[in-house]
């Protein structure tokens, strides 16, 4: 049996334990935090996230050899290997501040983990950081001066919120990087004895420490590349009266293209995306490389825009007021199916569109108390409503901010008739049936297809 320790019981921690849980039932887990309440929710019916089939696999594995905890040091004595998994966010002060990463949750674990083992420990990095962390790291924890010695292990996180048991059950990849010593090496082939327990090994690849560090951050740019690429074109199809969708689909059928991740929308959120480029651009300007992070920061700067201009095309299109009027945000969460609201776009859009002095109702599934949190300065002016039909009455528009499919099918006959008319729908997500809507009355704003208007002239 070997002990695994799990530092930080957040979206990643939690879910990724409780599925090496359930394929390693000779192995011990122990999932630990510092925010009580986060634990006492793992450990009750109410997990503290939403996420499909979640509740299913921790149930058939806590207590048995998965375990939340709050004794942090007591668990850290114990552990054989420990995955660190803490929150790293943007930095908000000194220097590299809005860029780079900030380090001091991530310092911190280093230093409580050294104070409180009495043998050596294989450590791995699950969080995603910068490249060359890992380097500080091993200076940290090894610098104990007795016998203990510390492997640091790069083992990044691939999984997508809202998918996230299904890119643990079945990755396309686990990467795992570690230093090219013999120690270094059996530290990496550990960790790979852990996965190999479920997934085929020509899927786990090895890499040195910092090409894994790099490639999680790599990754990311790349797929939130694709979104502002293909929103970029969106922009342009809405002026020229080509359709994104066919667009995306003729582009996308190129096998050297690939048709994922070219949805265009009202703008990628999430906790990571941003986060992690500008975390690129921070590393790329610290290391003499201004070009390269001019060419990812405007990754960023598309996604901004996207945003922004969506709430304009609503202030244009409803005859350049939206003062007084009210307006029906359909979806909070950032992406369907889970109740994470970070960095959500419809968070934007609502705090824009409170500056023009609009009555703002949301409407979520599952991310309404988040939204809440998130837009505590602004809450008493917001209607929180998880009815759609109660939140869309007597509403002057609908945006559509979620691709829940649930917004899908909704009875739009009935939505119409108890709205204020003219009626307008911007379907933020390109999910809606834009001539059944316009056949209704709506007047229909997809993204990157020309609006469907009944007014003439
Ligand atoms: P999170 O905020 O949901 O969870 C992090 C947890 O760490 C929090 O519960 C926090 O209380 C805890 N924590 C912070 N300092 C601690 C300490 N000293 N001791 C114990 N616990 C501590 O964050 P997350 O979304 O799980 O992300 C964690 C890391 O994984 C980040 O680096 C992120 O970039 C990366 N990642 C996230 C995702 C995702 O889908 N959310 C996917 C891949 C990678
Ligand atoms: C993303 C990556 O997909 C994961 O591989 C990575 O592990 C994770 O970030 C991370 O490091 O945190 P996540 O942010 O959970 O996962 O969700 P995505 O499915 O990537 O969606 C991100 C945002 O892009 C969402 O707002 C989504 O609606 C939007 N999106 C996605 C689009 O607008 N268009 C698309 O075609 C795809």
């Amino acid at each position: 049996m070997t002990n695994i320790l799990c530092i930080g019981a957040g979206y990643v921690g939690g879910p990724t334990m409780a599925v090496i849980a359930k394929h390693c039932p000779q192995h011990r887990i122990v999932v630990v935090d510092i925010d009580e309440q986060k634990i006492a929710a793992w450990k009750s019916d109410h997990l503290p996230i939403y996420e499909p089939g979640l509740k299913e696999v921790v149930s058939s594995v806590r207590d048995k050899n998965l375990f939340f905890s709050t004794e942090i040091n007591r668990n850290i004595a114990e552990a054989d290997i420990i995955f660190v998994s803490v929150n790293t966010p943007t930095k908000d002060f000194g220097r590299g501040a809005g860029r780079a990463a900030d380090l001091q949750y991530w310092e911190k674990t280093a230093r409580q983990i050294l104070e409180n083992s009495n043998s050596s420990k294989i450590v791995v990095e699950k969080s995603t950081l910068p490249v060359r962390t890992a380097e500080a790291m091993e200076r940290i924890l090894n610098s104990n001066g007795d016998n203990l010695f510390f492997d640091v292990v790069s083992n990044p996180e691939f999984l997508a919120e809202g998918t996230a048991i299904q890119d643990m059950e079945t990755p396309d990849r686990v990467l795992i990087g570690g230093r090219e010593t013999p120690s270094g090496q059996q530290a990496v082939q550990a960790i790979v004895e852990i996965y190999a327990q479920w997934i085929p090994r020509e899927r786990i690849i090895t890499t040195n420490l910092w090409s894994s560090e790099l490639s999680k951050l790599v990754a990311n740019a790349f797929l939130a590349q694709r979104i502002s690429s293909i929103n970029a074109i969106a922009n342009l199809c809405e002026i020229t009266e080509a359709n994104i969708t066919e667009v995306a689909h003729a582009v996308g059928t190129d096998s050297r293209i690939g048709p994922n991740f070219l949805q265009a929308s009202v703008g990628f959120g999430g906790s990571c995306f941003k986060k992690d480029i500008l975390n690129l651009v921070y590393l790329c300007e610290y290391f003499g490389l201004p070009e390269v992070a001019a060419y990812w920061e405007q990754v960023i700067t598309m996604n901004e825009f996207q945003m922004s201009n969506f709430v304009s095309k609503m202030v244009h299109a409803m005859f350049n007021t939206v003062a007084g009027k009210r307006i029906t945000l359909f979806g909070a969460a950032f992406k369907a199916n889970t109740s994470d609201t970070r960095e959500s776009a419809a968070l934007t859009v609502c705090r824009a569109l409170l500056d023009e002095h609009a009555q703002v109702i949301i409407t979520d599934p599952y991310a309404l108390d988040n939204a809440r949190a998130d837009l505590y300065d602004v809450a008493d002016e917001i209607i929180f409503e998880p009815d759609p039909y109660l939140a869309a009455r007597d509403s002057h528009a609908i945006a559509v901010l979620t691709e829940w499919p649930q917004y899908a099918q909704l009875d739009y006959d009935s939505i119409y008739r108890d709205m204020v008319h003219p009626s307008f729908i911007f379907d933020g997500r390109n999910i809606l049936d834009h001539n059944k809507l316009y056949g209704i009355g709506f007047n229909v704003y997809p993204i990157g297809k020309p609006p469907q208007t009944h007014f003439t002239g």
